[in-house]
């Protein structure tokens, strides 16, 4: 077993990332390193003299951010003893993404989709940052909420869960897909205050919804069949009220054989690049400021911005 006790991790990069070319998709390759415990409170690449020999410390986060950038999912690592672990990778299949299928474009966020087996609130760095963003546009206050790409609801359950009594609010889903608006339905059959209509987000004009407190549009304004910044600036002038907010999720991973995986991805790029991603954001940010809200950006895997309005 290869042993990186005494490596840079440029080195341990290079010899991992030759090891893994040589492996099928979901084989495992194990490693050596120092036992994280060892110490606390100590900085990765702090050297330790661990049996006479110069050894270098590292965290776990170390490890679990190394498997995702070279493509594995990190399996529990065995402990050897108190000074040595052996931490596992096993390489991720990369074709099991539904990035990768074709399908007419209303079913492919469908129930037969690979995406529905995605549970978005239940990845940390996507809850805990939208709720961060509820919080911040004071959900509490709002009564009329609209929701751009509500695919099955998962958006709404977590405002459910987060403020527990919605029962003076009126919440409005809408997608063009199908099979996800009657699993909304379903889902939310117990309410009478919450209403998820099939319909193109390009015609939304046409269903005269009126204006609302909040707009959420997660993962959807970016998509291909949507004209993003006119889409974005009609939406502000005549779905949003004057002292409306808005949150808007922009995606910044992939979704990998059970992983999010960090990093946008667009075409002609086999790695992650965000230059859509930071002029898209941009652009909202700045045509909202223009329209007196303030705007903040938080995330992660997701970028949020919400923003509120500053109008007198
Ligand atoms: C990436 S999914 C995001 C769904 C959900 N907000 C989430 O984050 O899990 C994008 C959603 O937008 C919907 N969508 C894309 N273009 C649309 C359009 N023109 N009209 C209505 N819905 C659309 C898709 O059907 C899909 O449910």
């Amino acid at each position: 077993m290869r042993t990186y006790h005494n490596y840079t991790l440029e080195k341990i990069i290079f010899e991992l990332q030759q090891e893994l070319s040589d492996l099928e998709n979901k084989e495992i390759f194990e490693f050596s390193v120092i036992n994280p415990d060892i110490a606390s409170s100590t900085y990765n690449g702090t050297e330790l003299l661990i049996d006479g020999k110069k050894s270098f410390y590292r965290g776990y986060k170390t490890w679990i951010e190394l498997a995702q950038l070279l493509g594995c999912r990190m399996l529990t690592p065995k402990e050897l003893n108190a000074t040595y672990i052996i931490i596992r990778y096993e390489k991720l299949n990369s074709d099991s993404s539904f990035h990768n299928v074709i399908t007419d474009k209303e079913e492919k966020y469908g129930t037969d989709s690979i995406f529905t087996q995605i549970h978005k609130n239940e990845e940390a760095s996507f809850i805990y940052y939208y709720l961060q963003a509820l919080k911040n546009v004071n959900i509490k206050e709002k009564k009329r909420i609209l929701n751009l790409g509500v695919n099955s609801g998962d958006e709404f359950e977590a405002i459910i869960d987060f403020l527990q009594n919605t029962d003076n609010m009126e919440f409005i889903g809408i997608d063009f897909c199908a099979s996800a608006i009657s699993q909304a339905r379903e889902k939310f059959s117990s309410y009478d205050n919450f209403t998820f209509i099939q319909h193109d987000i390009n015609e939304l004009n046409v269903l005269k919804l009126g204006e609302f407190d909040l707009i959420i549009s997660i993962g959807t304004l970016q998509s291909s069949n949507l004209h993003y910044n006119t889409l974005l600036m009609s939406i502000v002038q005549n779905q949003l009220k004057r002292d409306g907010a808005m949150i808007l999720g922009f995606p910044n991973c992939r979704w990998i054989d059970g992983e999010m995986v960090y990093g946008a991805r667009v075409k002609n790029y086999n790695f992650s690049e965000m230059g859509l991603l930071y002029k898209d954001v941009i652009f909202a940010k700045k045509y909202l400021q223009q329209k007196k809200f303030r705007v903040t950006l938080t995330g992660k895997d997701y970028v949020f911005l919400t923003a509120t309005s500053i109008k007198k």
